[in-house]
This record gives structure tokens, sequence and C-alpha cells, in this order.
């Protein structure tokens, strides 16, 4: 199919059967203005393409013929129908989320990663831990054609096509959001990713509201059935964007937390909501694909790795294999995975401790007033001196619309620095300004009588939001607290803290440490990992032997109820406190 490149962005998508430039554009992540969605109608969706001669006209009204001559078109009145650079001239969202795809940081260091997402030969590396093992292959003998799973006897494979090759599928299930990775099995060349937002969003954002919907023969399979019909979409996306046939897959490997799973494989979720919550999915093991309603080879298996509790689920387990060092004997170092239950794990003089807090959604952007996701015009980032000065960042430099993650963090430091805020959390009123410069005192309004600094625009950091904050980082603090004093471990022995999760890219350590989420002094340890999830399926697809190994790893975990320790809720008091400011 025709490839676009997409200018000024400088990104590039190749066209499904029958798509629009528009729809095309959109996958990519750059949703172009459209009013009159797709119709033809409100003349907004302007592109201008290179090489125009070659490229039918979209006449509108507003296109006059010279504009037309010059290259201009409407997207979604044009199905190319072969390569071409385009660059979008009409108003349009760059959605970083669809772009990234949850891949990670360039900045966490290839030694920490060893192959996350560059390939297979990194898999034979001497250095490897973990010896090279094919999950699935297939094999043509006396015309007959066999599939061999790792470790396992030789079956008959039936109707699988002379020249097809075995592919398998990363999935990582995620409550707010689903992505899938294709992946050929013999090379390990990853052939596409897809990604949407979990469509059981409908039903409710947190697990203990999927739960509740789940805990019903109907809801049960309402939900099962809505995340199953977003899986195969995806996966049939993946396979149209890379010439693959659904058919064709003959390996999964599933991660995600423990409800997400039970939901996808239509099992009752409601002991996992309770004590003692029980977990009925069986981890580091493997399914046919009919258990989760996959829509790809009947042969097909579904491997979901290690389960250590109804909250520490496959998720986790897979995204400890990002960091390798984290089963290294005599390490020190935190793994904690920032969603909505935030999971983490300690590896302290080998022991592996690991634990789950609701830490809420705060830090995703939900919950909080003006809260979005990391796209176009959303505040990313401040900047302060302490004084007077004040520098906001957007998204695309674009006007004010919202805060996303890493803004939450930073306007809660930059307010704490600036006397905003004080370390109980309490915010300055309209009428309590003093020692305040006046760039800072006028920005602090009163909206339904409770005190919000103005950060442009519409957008609003309130008191209500900064509870939230704290609420949030009191919850994950408290809980690597707990994990340092069941190890013995001080905060100052760590070698380093890996944060994974949606926080966005472009969140800075030293104010983790400013708000009181991480320990003191230990913002230099910080990596960034982003999705470590898929990461970790990914490589468990391309080399069975990983799977072999998390699962020995795992049993020496121990799992830290934070809930039944009398400190826990001390520690999370005490942790709702900012600490002082450094000068
Ligand atoms: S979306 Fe309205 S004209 Fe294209």
């Amino acid at each position: 199919m025709p490839e676009i490149q997409i200018l000024p962005m400088n990104l590039s998508v190749r066209t499904r059967k029958g798509e629009t430039l528009r729809d095309a554009l959109y996958r990519a992540g750059v949703e172009l203005e459209s009013p009159c969605n797709g119709k033809g109608l409100c003349g907004k969706c302007l592109v201008c393409v290179e090489e125009p001669d070659n490229v039918p006209e979209t006449p509108h009204k507003e296109i006059t013929a010279e504009q037309a001559q010059q290259g201009i078109r409407l997207a979604c009145q044009l199905v190319p129908a072969s390569d071409m650079v385009v660059r979008v001239i009409g108003e349009y969202k760059k959605d970083e989320h669809r772009i990234l795809e949850g891949d990670r940081d360039p900045t966490f260091s290839e030694r920490d990663t060893g192959d996350a997402g560059v390939g297979r030969k990194h898999l034979s590396d001497t250095e490897s831990l973990v010896k090279n093992t094919p999950a699935a292959v297939v094999k043509m003998s006396g015309g007959i054609c066999r599939l061999q799973y790792a470790g396992q006897a030789q079956e008959e494979l039936k109707n699988w096509p002379e020249k097809s090759v075995a592919k398998g599928l990363a999935i990582d299930l995620g409550t707010t959001t689903l992505v899938v990775t294709l992946i050929e099995l013999p090379t390990g060349r990853e052939l596409a990713t897809t990604s949407s937002l979990n469509p059981q969003i409908r039903f409710g954002h947190d697990v203990i509201s999927r739960i509740q919907k789940g805990s019903t023969p109907e809801g049960l399979a309402e939900l099962s059935q809505c995340v199953r019909d977003g899986l195969n979409h995806l996966i049939d996306q993946a396979c149209q964007d890379s010439g693959a046939n659904p058919m064709e897959v003959l390996d999964v490997v599933l991660g995600g937390n423990t409800t997400m799973l039970q939901l996808a494989a239509s099992i009752d979720p409601e002991p996992l909501g309770q004590v003692p919550f029980t977990v009925a999915l069986q981890g580091g093991r493997a399914y046919p694909a009919r258990q989760f309603g996959l829509e790809i080879n009947p042969a097909a298996r579904v491997y979901v790795p290690p389960i250590v509790h109804a909250y520490v689920g496959a998720d986790i387990s897979a995204g400890l294999l990002v960091s390798r060092r984290f089963f290294e004997p005599g390490g020190a170092m935190f793994f904690v995975d920032v969603g909505t239950n935030g999971e983490m794990g300690l590896s302290a003089n080998s022991e592996y401790l690991m634990t789950s807090t609701a830490a809420g959604p705060a830090f995703e952007g939900m919950g909080i007033s003006a809260g979005m996701r990391a796209r176009i015009g959303a505040v990313e980032g401040v900047d302060t001196d302490g004084q007077d000065r004040l520098d906001i960042h957007t998204i695309g430099d674009a006007p004010p619309q919202g805060i996303c993650g890493s803004g939450i963090i930073d306007i809660t430091a930059a307010l704490l620095k600036l006397g905003v805020i004080d370390a109980s959390g309490r915010m300055r009123r309209p009428d309590d300004t003093n020692g305040l410069a006046g760039t800072i005192a006028s920005r602090i309004i009163e909206i339904n009588k409770s005190p919000a600094f103005r950060l442009g625009g519409k957008v609003y950091f309130t008191q209500e939001d900064v509870r939230q904050v704290q609420l949030a980082k009191s919850a994950i603090r408290a809980a690597m607290e707990i994990l340092l004093h069941e190890s013995g471990m001080e905060a100052g022995s760590l070698e380093r803290i890996v944060l994974a999760g949606g926080f966005g890219y472009s969140l800075r350590a030293q104010n983790l440490e400013a708000i009181g989420m991480l320990p003191p002094d230990t913002a230099d340890k910080v990596y960034f990992a982003g999705n470590t999830c898929r990461i970790g399926c990914a490589r468990m697809l391309r080399n069975a032997g990983y799977r072999q190994y998390l699962e020995e790893k795992m049993q020496s975990v121990r799992h830290v109820s934070i809930e039944t320790r009398p400190d826990f809720m001390d520690l999370y008091v005490e942790s709702m406190e900012f600490p002082e400011i450094k000068e």
C-alpha cells in the first residue's frame, strides 16, 4: 500500500485499502480539524501534496484553481493511489499517545534494556543471561506441516499456506490503553504496532468499577466481548498495515493486570475485589487462543506472564524483564509502574519484594480539574526561579488546553518553590499574597470559594488538584518506604529507580523528589522506561527462554501486603506533607 510522508512532523504511515488520507493521518497521530466529519463540506482538512500532477483534485469552493495547481487538497476526499509527501496546512491536533504507542525513553540505557525493541541480534549476545529459544517453529516434513512450541511435542498444523511466515503478538492489555505489536517470529522483526483506548473505559476508568460491572454474568459477557472486539480490531489493523494474515499468528504474549486478563478470558472478576483477593487465572502458562476470543490461527497459544498477587499482575512481571539487572544478585533498585494501581518491586541484597498501592489516576491526568492526556495544548512542563518567573510549556507550543502528567508534577513543584502552596498543601488565597511577586499573585483567584492558580487560557490548577496529587504521591512514597523497611535497606543505598508508566516523556525526576514522591537525594538515580509491559512481552515472544527465566525468578519474589501493615497508615499520612524546598 502507498506510503505517506507527513510534514512538518516528519512522520510516515502506510495507507490501508480504500482508506482516505485523513484517516491514514489520524492513525499516524495527526488529527485534522474535520467539523463535517469527512464529508467534503467544511473545507478544513487541507493538505498540500508534493508533485500534485499525479494526485487527483478535490474540488471545493474554498480551493481556487491556482491553489489546486499548487497541490492543495482535502484529505478526506483523497484515497492515495501511490506514495506521496503531504504537508498539513489546516488545523490539526497531534496525538502524542498514539504516536509513541508506549516505546521506551531513549535515556533508558541500552545496558539496562539489553535487547528491548532493537531486534533479534541481541538475543544471542554472549552476555545474555537467557538461552535463545524460539517460541514457536513451523516445519514442513514429508508434505505435512508441523508446529512446535518450545519444550513441547510437535503437532500437525492444518491449513498452513506454504509461503506463510509465522507471526506473534505482544499485547499490553491495559486498564486505559490497548497496545498490540505484530512480530515476525523467525526473524524477531517488528512489523506493526497499533493502539487504542480500552473500549471498556465507558464502563469506568478504574479496575474497581470494572470488577463491579463484571461481577454479574451479563456484565462479564459485555466487558469480555467489548475488550475482545477491541483487541481483534487492533490485530486486524496490525496485520493490514504489514500485509500479514491473522491466521499466520501462532503465538501471543499477553501482559495485563489480573482484572483485565480475567475479563478478557471471561472469568468472574469478583474474587479479585475482596479479601482474600483470589486470582483464578494462572500466570506463567499458555492457553489456547480461544480462551481470550482472539481471532487468529486456532492452533495459536496465548502465554500469560507470571502473576504474583491479585494486584501485582502479569504486566509488572513482564515489565521487570526490561531491566534484567533487577534480578542480578546484590542489586539495590526499585522498579515502579506509576499507574492508577501503583505496582512496584524492590531488589535489595538478593531479596525481591513486590507490592501495589492505590495511587489513583492523578498522574495520568485524570481526577484533576484540567487534566488531559499528553497531546497538543497540554501543559507538559513548568519552570520557575522561585521569585517572579514562571515559564509554562505546552505540547506543540499551542495555547493551554489542560495539564498532562508531567505538567501536574511540575506545577506542583513550582507552586511549592514560589510559596503559593505550603508544606501542608494549602494554597494561598487572593487576599493572602504577602511576599509573592505581583506576576505570581495576580494568577491566584477563587473558584467556588476555593483558591486556584491560573496557568493560561481557561486552565487552572486548583486546591483540590493539589490534594489529589498529595493522595497519589503519598500512596506511592508510603509503599516504597514499606518495602525499604521490610528489606532493611536505606533509600541512600539505592543504585537506581526505574519508573514505568503513562507519565509522558518530559517528566523531571528532580520535581518528583521535590514533591516528595521519591525519597530525598534519589532524583539522579531515576530512569524512565516507558511502556515496559509491551517491551517485556515482545522480548518473551522473540525468545521463549525469557519466559522460563521470568518464571524461575518470580518464584523468589515475596509479596508484601501493605494494607495489613500497621505502619502503612502512619507513613501514608506522613508522606502527604510536601518536603522543605531546597535552595
Ligand atoms: S473534513 Fe470537512 S472537508 Fe474534509
